[in-house]
């Protein structure tokens, strides 16, 4: 059986004897099924009437589903406040839904305790914020080692690996620099390099051009499309600019709380 919607490929036998059918199938690497965010409402004062409230509950998403096959790279849009950082963070493991699974393979991420996710983190996942959080006081191949460090890698084996990527990202002469004497586009760079050290499958990243000016968010979002491809990486990329979405291969749009393929007709 093909399922449409698994992405199978299949060449089928038209009628001699051979080639004998070939089925090929894109393994399905991160999926989220049925997903629901309540964040709570937060009250002032005492008793429990919702008089007073500071913050009303929010539901974010309504059975949201998403699959990403192997290789691929999907843009995420979607306007301010929709969900997007709220989404990527649950595919992450670094919150949990309150209803619905994420599945990364065949490991189901609310099965985790909070070892098991901080170890997912730093094994399977390369997180690029949009504010980068490098720690400014460290110099640039430090940062880049800290994943490595967290998993206790031998610090010079960290570091040699850590130089590596730093070369990878072109930036192999600033490798002493403190991070923090680095310019935004630079700092980016840095972040990208942290989040591939450890050579993960899925890069996940949250408008990591958002903070940048056109120039470079064109040189940081061309490296992150070079790296995509030549690490093999499954990537999952937020952005508000939509010229970069054109160029990934799905455009999904966060809107009314589910994913609609936002593909533009035309080209
Ligand atoms: N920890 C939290 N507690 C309560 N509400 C939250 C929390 N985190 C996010 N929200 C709310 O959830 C909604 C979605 O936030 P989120 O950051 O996911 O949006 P976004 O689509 O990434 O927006 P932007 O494009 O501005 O980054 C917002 O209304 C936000 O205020
Ligand atoms: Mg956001």
């Amino acid at each position: 059986m093909i399922d449409p919607d698994e992405g199978d490929v299949r060449f089928e036998n038209e009628g001699t004897l051979e080639p004998l059918p070939v089925v090929m199938e894109r393994t399905v690497v991160m999926r989220a099924v049925g997903l629901t965010k309540m964040y709570a409402a937060v009250t002032t004062g005492s008793g429990s009437s919702s008089k007073g409230s500071a913050r009303p509950a929010l539901e974010l998403f309504r059975g949201l589903d998403l699959k990403v096959h192997s290789g691929e790279m999907v843009a995420i849009v979607g306007e301010s406040g929709a969900g997007k950082s709220s989404l990527l963070h649950l595919l992450a493991a670094l919150d949990t839904p309150t209803a619905g699974e994420v599945w990364c393979g065949e490991t189901r991420l609310s099965s985790f305790t909070p070892r098991q996710a901080a170890e997912y983190r730093n094994r399977d996942v390369g997180y690029v914020w949009q504010f980068h959080y490098l720690l400014p006081e460290f110099s640039a191949l430090e940062n880049v080692a800290m994943p490595l460090l967290a998993r206790g890698t031998r610090r010079s084996e960290a570091l040699e690996k850590a130089r590596v990527w730093l070369g990878e990202v072109g930036l192999g002469d600033r490798a002493e620099h403190r991070s923090g004497e680095l310019s935004g586009g630079e700092q980016q760079r840095v972040s990208l390099a942290r989040a591939l050290v450890t050579e993960p499958r899925l890069l996940l990243a949250d408008e990591p051009t958002g903070d940048l000016d056109g120039k470079t968010a064109e040189a940081v979002f061309s490296l992150i499309q070079r790296l995509h491809a030549a690490h093999g990486l499954t990537s999952v990329l937020v952005t508000h600019n939509l010229e970069f979405a054109e160029r990934c291969d799905r455009i999904l749009k966060l809107k009314e709380g589910r994913l609609v393929d936002a593909r533009s007709p035309v080209g």
